[in-house]
């Protein structure tokens, strides 16, 4: 995995004080590190031989580094190129792993920047350096493996393999830590594709094996014929990548939707989403379920599609009849989607989103934690989002305010500990409140309520 500040949109994404001073610092140390090196251990080659493996495998890693797969955010991509450098770690000891990983400088993507490619260059130098050396202390012995070379050289292997990812996700984590606050690179984003990456990139160190292995039967070939399943598992990857980025379309298609119909909730999904993750990762969901309940806080209101505009937006007070076609958004919400297969536990948080912790809400009046644990947080993230902001019957209110009136409403409309985890997390991460509300020409004399502000409930007729 390398660093880019580069979406694919093309945007290009400005890098903090504290991460120029990082970026320095790491290449500076790799430096220091690989110039002030002992003797090296090296293996039972001529110079020449040892060159020309070194030739190689760099091709290699470059071929890798520039046929990257794109993940389902298309803001990260990931390469396969550890395995040349795990297979140096076996074929040429700790200078060639360095000098392979130090490749990544030369990187044939042209829209890298000169201190992204430093920056990668003196990452994947230092993560080969530290692979080979935890290979040669854990007495791997260099050289193309032979048969008797098994099984004892798989352990120092494994150990190489493992410390190769971790100083890789130790290092981009630290750049992607110090500049979160601009945009390179969505929290939840890089927590989600963890595992994944993780799991990916321990695979693609085991083929350096394969490679080294291999040598000693097809020489240089050894390195061009483990180009054929990492590209079909490219292929593969970008199939998935593409479902993926499919489902997100889809999902904001669903969004537009509600929002064109509802004009003064623009972004509200959107919001929403953004909230319930950050409760979601305050409380220690799991990086699946997290990206689950963003899902279902995009999607909270879908079935406002099923509500007809007049009631949304009329004026005033409503009519049994029209309170209870509100009222059944949640359900509409949930026929709507309940086919999208991989919506799962999202499902419940669109149904249940109007429930009270007092067990006055709707659509079925659960109480208490007989509501499923997405739709309270929904509940917590999708109030605030209202309370803070603007509509045609009243301002904004501030954050604080808005807190309060959570508090206010924690332990009979909220789950209080769901509050506390909300206003926990909105200490730590920034909140981007929506624009002030203008209003389109047609929808000028038109006064609407949100159903979504528990300060401002809707109101039903009196009946004499
Ligand atoms: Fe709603």
């Amino acid at each position: 995995m390398s660093a880019s500040g580069r979406s694919d949109g093309g945007v290009r994404v400005e890098v903090s004080r504290a991460a120029w001073l990082y970026i320095s610092v790491v290449v500076l140390a790799t430096t220091a590190v690989v110039a002030g090196a002992p003797p090296q251990a090296m293996p039972p080659y001529t110079h020449h031989e040892w060159l020309v493996i070194l030739l190689c495998l760099q091709a290699l890693f470059l071929i890798c580094d520039t046929a990257r797969t794109p993940l389902a955010t298309r803001q990260m991509k990931w390469s396969p190129s550890s395995s040349a450098t795990l297979a140096a770690v076996v074929l040429l000891g700790p200078m060639g792993a360095a000098l392979v990983g130090a490749t990544s400088v030369l990187s044939l993507r042209r829209h890298l920047r000169m201190h992204e490619r430093l920056f990668n260059g003196a990452m994947h130098a230092l993560c080969g350096l530290a692979a080979a050396e935890v290979f040669v202390a854990l007495h791997g012995r260099l050289g193309i493996p032979v048969v008797k070379d098994f099984p004892n050289i798989i352990w120092p292997f494994a150990a190489a393999a493992v410390t190769h990812v971790l100083v890789n996700q130790v290092l981009i984590w630290g750049v992607y830590r110090l500049n979160r606050g601009r945009r390179m690179l969505r929290r939840g984003t890089l927590e989600s594709s963890l595992p994944l990456l993780l799991v990916s990139d321990l695979g693609y160190a085991a083929l350096g094996l394969v490679i080294a292995s291999l040598w000693h039967v097809m020489g240089p070939f050894a390195a061009a014929i483990v180009l054929v399943p990492l590209f079909v598992a490219r292929w593969t990857m970008r199939q998935f990548a593409e479902q993926q980025r499919a489902y997100a379309a889809t999902m904001n298609a669903l969004c537009q939707a509600v929002e064109t119909k509802d004009y003064y909730t623009r972004g509200h999904g959107d919001r929403v989403s953004r909230g319930s993750g950050m409760i979601a990762r305050q409380i220690g969901m799991s990086a699946n379920r997290t990206e689950a309940i963003m899902f279902a806080g995009m999607l909270h209101d879908v079935g406002k599609l099923g509500v007809s505009t007049q009631v949304l937006q009329k004026t005033g007070p409503l009519t049994e009849d029209e309170f209870a076609a509100i009222q059944l958004h949640p359900k509409r919400g949930l026929d709507i989607v309940k086919e999208i297969g991989f919506l799962n536990e999202a499902l419940a948080g669109i149904m249940h989103h109007h429930e009270r912790i007092d067990g006055r809400g709707y659509p079925m009046g659960l109480a208490g934690h007989e509501i499923p644990e997405f739709a309270r947080a929904i509940a917590v993230a999708d109030a605030f989002d209202s309370m803070t902001s603007t509509r045609s019957y009243r301002q904004a209110k501030s954050k604080s305010v808005a807190v309060s009136e959570l508090r206010k409403g924690a332990g009979t409309q909220f789950d209080p500990l769901l509050v506390e985890a909300f206003i926990a997390a909105l200490e730590q991460e920034r909140w981007h409140l929506p624009p002030p509300a203008g209003q389109p020409a047609d929808l000028a004399t038109v006064t609407v309520k949100d159903h979504d502000d528990p300060t401002t409930p809707l109101r039903v007729v009196e009946m004499p």
